[in-house]
């Protein structure tokens, strides 16, 4: 109390004391506020954030680990950070999970719940949660050394809490390939085996292991098969049930940059078969999971309860091309909504969709929805929003054409100063897409502006849902047949929404606009 009185009469002190006071409250409040900050999109608070991590479901609770560099806006020494939801909307931050050390940077990776305590390193009661990341040693890199990038381990007994790093890291040595990461581990029920796939420049090689540590080459795949115009990169495997059947098939994800489909980082799939050792594909054709520019790296949840069954996937809301560049301050990127996967038949060919999880439901803002009613739309018709903010909101819209080759159609999200983002389909070119020419803020890089452009053959009725949120368009054609997310960085707000008809016939059938709300 002395040391208290002399604070409280020394003027200096006291007015020290005020401005702290001040500024910490300041911070609080601006968090989350700042322009282009995603009001329901996962963001850290500051410092530079990639790929999504170990995704594993556990206790009630979905974990999100990310590629983090706390220490700038820019990409730096890997770190996994932390954050956990109850519902995937909502996020709670957690401490740093795991730092780099001596072995190197923690880069990509996943993680799983050992329920059979395979590993030795909790109880069948208390099952370890075990995390598998690559080890990236930039000295052995300068060095020019191949063998830069092997395979660790750590787990944790507390829910995720705290980790442990295994201490006969690396598991997994590099058989001398240059890029040799982002394990993905699942346990394979069939063989009762866990089987880890990874990236190897432009091929996946397949290990098997009975306890995490040990691990067997089984096979390489991709050599015929799929886009190569970049490093291959963040895996994922997983078995799926056909829509409508009893049909299951296995489905591989490879993330690849660059040589996206509208060119930079861009997400890859095969369907086909897996029997622990083999990946056998139907067809050696390239599938793109998502045709905008700002969904990369995004891989599934391991370990949600079979009684909710679905295939649970996030991804990180940007694009190597300019991710280190786009104009947001103190954080760079966001991830995507996640999103439910899955997988439909038609005509012998396997197709994936991709939707908002149902979760995302509970965010929009009912009392604030607008019901479009069905209208001819002839040229352009603005819609009214209200007092909707457009820059956070979900548009659906349910538009019906005479399918001629005349008919091509629009939806344009603009702001006074004449930027705006254009979404449109036509039946000519049977291409969708999405024109950020006229966006905004574009001079951060000469490969943000551009047409991003997807083939697609849709009916007379053409569904339409957008989720916007700051900077972001998330866009669901026909019940997510076709997604494309898109970054934008308008200098003002977008506050008019149109609808266009640029030629040919076009009829809003029905639709609806909702605000969303923030979770932060
Ligand atoms: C993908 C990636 C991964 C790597 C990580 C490093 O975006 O390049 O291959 O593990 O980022 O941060």
């Amino acid at each position: 109390s002395r040391q208290n009185m002399k604070i409280s009469k020394n003027p200096v002190l006291l007015c020290l004391l005020f401005i702290l006071l001040i500024l910490g409250r300041s911070t609080a409040q601006s968090a989350y506020t700042e322009k282009y900050r995603p009001q329901y999109h996962f963001t850290p608070l500051h410092g530079w954030m990639n790929d999504p991590n170990g995704l594993v479901y556990y206790a009630g609770e979905y974990h999100l680990f990310y590629q983090y560099y706390p220490g700038s806006t820019v990409w730096g020494p890997m770190h996994w950070g932390h954050a956990v939801s109850k519902d995937l909307v909502h996020w709670e931050h957690l401490p740093i999970a795991l730092y780099p050390d001596s072995i190197g940077y923690i880069f990509s990776g996943s993680a799983v719940v050992d329920r059979h305590n395979s590993t030795g390193f909790g109880t069948v009661k208390n099952p370890p949660l075990v995390a598998m990341f690559t080890y990236h040693n930039m000295d052995l890199e300068k060095h020019g050394r191949l063998d830069c990038e092997n395979q660790g381990i750590a787990f944790s007994l507390d829910k995720g809490r705290t980790w442990t790093k295994f201490a006969g890291n690396p598991v997994l040595h590099n058989p001398g390939v240059k890029d040799f990461r982002d394990p993905k581990v699942i346990w394979n029920e069939a063989v009762h085996q866990w089987n880890l796939i990874l990236s190897a420049h432009d091929r996946i090689k397949i290990y098997s292991s009975t306890n995490l540590k040990v691990w067997k080459f089984e096979s390489e795949f991709g050599s015929d098969a799929g886009s190569h115009g970049g490093v291959w990169e963040c895996p994922d495997l997983f078995e799926m049930k056909v829509k409508g059947g009893s049909e299951s098939k296995w489905v591989l994800v490879v993330n690849m940059n660059p040589g996206g489909p509208n060119g930079g980082s861009g997400t890859q799939y095969f369907t086909g078969k897996f029997d622990g050792h083999q990946f056998l594909p139907d067809s050696r054709e390239t599938k793109w999971l998502d045709w905008g520019r700002d969904n990369y790296a995004g891989v599934t949840w391991s370990d949600v309860p079979k009684k909710d069954g679905r295939r649970l996937f996030i991804g990180w809301m940007s694009n190597w091309n300019y991710a280190q560049v786009v104009p947001t301050d103190p954080w760079r990127s966001a991830m995507t909504i996640p999103r439910e996967l899955t997988l439909t038949k038609s005509a012998g060919n396997y197709a994936m969709q991709s939707l908002p999880v149902v979760e995302t439901e509970k965010l929009l803002d009912l009392s604030s929805k607008i019901l479009l009613k069905q209208e001819n739309i002839l040229g352009e018709k603005q819609l009214d929003n209200k007092d909707i903010d457009l820059n956070q909101c979900r548009i659906t819209l349910l538009l019906e054409t005479s399918k001629s080759q005349s008919d091509s159609l629009g939806m344009i999200l603009a702001n006074p100063s004449g930027e705006s983002i254009t979404i449109g389909y036509s039946y000519k070119t049977r291409l969708f897409t999405v024109d950020r020419t006229h966006s905004g803020k574009m001079d951060f890089s000469n490969r943000f502006s551009g047409i991003d452009k997807a083939p697609c053959t849709v009916g007379k009725q053409i569904k339409i849902e957008v989720l916007v949120d700051a900077a972001s368009a998330e866009i669901f054609v026909d019940d997510g047949r076709l997604v494309m997310t898109e970054l934008f960085f308008p200098a003002g707000k977008f506050n008019s929404l149109k609808i266009a008809n640029y030629g040919g016939k076009l009829n809003l059938l029905s639709g609806d606009l909702m605000g969303i709300k923030r979770i932060w």
